[in-house]
C-alpha cells in the first residue's frame, strides 16, 4: 500500500477514494476537503467571525483545530447539559484544548445558568431526554451567535452522521427534513444564524485519524444516551452496504445534493416566524420553548 501522492509507505487506505495516504498526504488531503466544502458551499471566509460547537468527541475536536490552524477566526462554544460524568469529562477535553492552544471558548451551563435539568424537563413533557437536550442546543448555538455578531454557527457532523440522518429521514420520507437536510442552512430570519457542517464528506475513521495524528485529546465516550438510538442502527446498516460497495455513504449524499434535495423544496414549511415575548429569540409560538423550559423548571423548584 503506497501513498497515491507521494509513493512512500501509506498508512490509511480510503477505499471509497481507492487510495492510501502517508501521514503527510493524508492530512493534505483533509485539509482540502475542508477548504473545499466552505468554498464549494460559500459557508464562510477569514472575516467571517465562525462560532464552532464543541462537544469534546473527535469529529468536533477536528473541526476546531483544522478551522483555527487555516487561520479562520474561530470561537468555540461548549454546553455543559447536565450529563453527569459524561459533562464533566467533556468540558474538561475542551477547557485544556482551549487553554493549551490559545483557542477562545464560551461555556454555557445551563444548570448553573438558566436552572434547567433535562432530566427533570423530559419527565415534565413527557418527552425523550434527546429532544428536550437537542431543543435547548438549538436555542443557545443561535443566541450565543447572534448575541456575539457570529456570521455562521459551525458543527462537527460528518459523512456517516449525514448520511445516517438521510437514511432516516428517507425511510419514512420526512418531506421537510429532506427539504433541510444541507451542508449550509441560510439564515431566514435577521436573528437566526447560518449554520454550516464543513467536515460533511469526511468519514468517522478519517476524523479519528486526524486527531490521533495531531495528538488532540478528545473523549472517546458517546452521551450515554445515545446508546440504543435509531442513528446508530443507520449507521451500522450503512457500514455494511460501503463494506461491499465503497462510496456508497458519500454517493448517497452527493447525489441527494445534486439530484434528490430539489424535489422537495416544496416541503419547506412556511412557517411563520416572530420573535419570543420573553427573550426575542426567533420561534413559531409567543414564547418559545426555551423560555418555556425555563419557567416550568422554575415553577417547579418552587413547589
Ligand atoms: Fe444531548 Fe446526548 S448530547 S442527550
Ligand atoms: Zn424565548
Amino acid at each position: 500500500m503506497k501513498c497515491v501522492r507521494c509513493r512512500k509507505k501509506g498508512v490509511i487506505h480510503l477505499k471509497r477514494h481507492n487510495a492510501a495516504f502517508c501521514q503527510e498526504c493524508f492530512l493534505y488531503y483533509y485539509k482540502n476537503q475542508v477548504k473545499k466544502n466552505i468554498k464549494r458551499h460559500r459557508m464562510f471566509d477569514k472575516e467571517d467571525k465562525v462560532l464552532v460547537v464543541i462537544s469534546g468527541g473527535k469529529d468536533s475536536m477536528a473541526l476546531w483545530h483544522i478551522l483555527a490552524s487555516e487561520g479562520y477566526n474561530v470561537t468555540g462554544m461548549y454546553i455543559n447539559l447536565g450529563i453527569g460524568q459524561y459533562s464533566d469529562k467533556s468540558q474538561q477535553v475542551v477547557e485544556s484544548f482551549a487553554q493549551k492552544n490559545g483557542l477562545e471558548l464560551i461555556v454555557k451551563d445551563i444548570k448553573k445558568e438558566y436552572g434547567l435539568d433535562i432530566y427533570k424537563l423530559s419527565k415534565l413533557l413527557k418527552r425523550s431526554t434527546c429532544s428536550v437536550c437537542g431543543s435547548i442546543k438549538r436555542y443557545l448555538f443561535n443566541k450565543v451567535a447572534y448575541d456575539g455578531g457570529f456570521s455562521a454557527v459551525a458543527t462537527g457532523h460528518n459523512l456517516d452522521d449525514e448520511a445516517a440522518t438521510l437514511l432516516g429521514n428517507v425511510l419514512s420520507w420526512e418531506e421537510g427534513y429532506l427539504a433541510r437536510q444541507s451542508p449550509v442552512l441560510e439564515s431566514t430570519h435577521p436573528k437566526l444564524v447560518k449554520k454550516v457542517k464543513p467536515l460533511y464528506t469526511l468519514t468517522e475513521r478519517e476524523n479519528l485519524f486526524y486527531v490521533l495524528i495531531n495528538k488532540i485529546e478528545f473523549l472517546h465516550d458517546e452521551c450515554p444516551h445515545a446508546v440504543g438510538a435509531r442513528s446508530i442502527l443507520y449507521k451500522e446498516v450503512l457500514n455494511r452496504l460501503e463494506e461491499e460497495s465503497p462510496g456508497t455513504k458519500q454517493r448517497f449524499i452527493t447525489s441527494f445534493l445534486e439530484k434528490g434535495r430539489r424535489h422537495f423544496q416544496d416541503a419547506q414549511e412556511k412557517l411563520e416566524l416572530r420573535e419570543c415575548s420573553i427573550c426575542g429569540q426567533v420561534t413559531t409560538t409567543e414564547v418559545c420553548s426555551f423560555c418555556r423550559f425555563v419557567k416550568l423548571s422554575n415553577q417547579n423548584t418552587e413547589n
